[in-house]
């Protein structure tokens, strides 16, 4: 098989361990964006970096032609972490493809993607000379660490970056072949709770019973985040939550059933949810309350007697059009100094934060990019919403005013943010041209 024309640049932009959230990495994520703003120069954009407190922001334009439209291209050339590397099949930034998959950390989320919208542009500009709209094209490096720097870069940026829709491919499909155009994104809001006690590691045998242990106190307060069921337990948590509409409701009904696929994918022994919502409804359209990381005392080889003087838990809640972060952080915190048990004392740190995001997939430019879908992939467009976050989404529309079009090519098993993600060349090629036939949509 003979590679589609401009993979060997997706390959050397995956070589790139643009780690966003590990220092150790600054460089190679710098010199990510600025390899990205090369290839932009090269293929006729002018295009810059431009500095942020964090990693820096890549932006790049054709000469803009009062009269046309103006097209925002959104991707983030930042990635998660690779690890655990031991569960690789192949070096995690080593490309390499196998059974017409490209595997490699970033291969999906979100390089894959983002090269599929740059060769469109670079094949539509070498075909035409130039683009049937006025194109900013705007990658960050800092999308998997909650995009910190973005908000107050639209701000500050708000004339450059006028424009009448934003386009993004860093969502699903719900299976291949099958055109998925993305109208609602979950937010997200982080929280670390670190649980104090005594102001020593205590021996368990001298001191046992006579005071809390921190583990105990945090394995209480992580019970205490639902009830039996699956619903979250905190005062106050669903007060603001948009119910799902019916036509929504119909809608996901008929893509079928996605409970024996999301076993699979998942292999956990059975699901496990907010009862009286199907599979899709409780990932797409319901908030969670999730316990990321949780820990605290002995956790080496053997046994050792002792009673911590700390633990800790990291959470995060997904949030749904109509709650609002720091309101729900705030909700949580009161939650967690009411249960918690006596003895002990609680740190909160909130973490990032990321509103929710629903937009009409009917509106005009909902319906051109539905066409772009149909002329791509043919039959039905799947219009579905995502539980996962693009944090920047509702600030393009607070800040800019304007809807962002979610266009997504990650299969279900793609494995984003986990050990051997991959991205078939196929979706490429077809992204490739998804990207042509938007352009031409847009422009009219
Ligand atoms: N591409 C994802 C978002 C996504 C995942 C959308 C799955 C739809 C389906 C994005 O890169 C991502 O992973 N976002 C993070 C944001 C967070 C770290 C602020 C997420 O959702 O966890
Ligand atoms: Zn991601």
């Amino acid at each position: 098989m003979t590679p589609p024309p401009g993979l060997d640049d997706l390959l050397t932009l995956l070589r790139f361990p643009s780690v966003s959230t590990n220092p150790e990495n600054r460089d190679d994520v710098r010199a990510c964006a600025t390899w990205l703003m090369n290839k932009l120069g090269a293929i006729g954009l002018s295009a810059a970096l431009h500095e942020t407190p964090g990693h820096p922001v890549v932006l790049a334009r054709n000469v803009h032609v009062p009269g046309r439209r103006t097209v925002m291209i959104y991707g983030h050339y930042d990635v998660q972490p690779p690890e655990p590397l031991v569960e690789w099949h192949s070096p995690a930034f080593e490309p390499t493809i196998r059974d017409g998959r490209i595997l490699c950390r970033g291969a999906t989320d979100n390089k894959g993607q983002l090269m599929a919208h740059l060769r469109g542009i670079e094949e539509t500009m070498a075909a035409s000379g130039d683009l049937p709209v006025n194109l900013i094209f705007l990658i960050e490096g800092e999308e998997e660490i909650g995009s910190p720097n973005l908000k107050p870069f639209l701000e500050q940026h708000r004339e450059e970056l006028k424009c009448d829709m934003v386009a993004i491919s860093d969502t699903g499909m719900v299976a291949p072949g099958v055109g998925t155009f993305t109208y609602g994104l979950r937010g997200i809001a982080c929280m670390e709770v670190r649980v104090k006690g005594p102001s020593i590691d205590l021996h368990s045998g001298i001191f046992g019973g006579a005071v809390m242990n921190p583990n105990t106190a945090v394995a209480r307060l992580a019970a205490t985040l639902h009830d039996s069921e699956g619903r979250v337990a905190i005062a106050g948590f669903y007060d603001d939550v948009l119910p799902l509409q019916d036509w929504e409701r119909a809608a996901w009904r008929a893509l079928g059933d996605s409970s024996a696929e999301t076993l699979q994918l998942t292999g956990s022994p059975e699901l496990f949810g907010e009862p009286g919502y199907t599979d899709m409804e409780r990932r797409w359209g319901r908030p969670t309350a999730e316990i990321n990381g949780i820990g605290g005392g002995y956790q080496g080889a053997g046994s050792k007697t002792v009673i911590p003087r700390e633990a800790m838990m990291k959470l995060s809640f997904r949030l749904v059009p109509g709650q609002e972060p720091e309101k729900i952080l705030a909700l949580v915190e009161a939650h967690l100094q009411a249960h918690c048990p006596k003895g002990v004392r609680l740190e909160i740190h909130r973490g990032h934060a990321g509103m929710p995001y629903l937009m009409d997939p009917h509106s005009d430019f909902g319906a051109a990019a539905q066409r772009a879908l149909t002329q791509t992939f043919g039959g039905n467009i799947a219009l579905i919403r995502e539980g996962g976050s693009i944090p920047i989404v509702q600030a393009f529309k607070d800040v800019l005013g304007v809807e962002t079009l979610l266009l997504g090519l990650a299969l279900p098993d793609c494995q984003a943010h986990a050990p051997n993600e991959n991205f078939p060349v196929a979706s490429y090629e077809a992204g490739v041209k998804l990207n042509k036939h938007l352009l031409a949509e847009l422009s009219v």
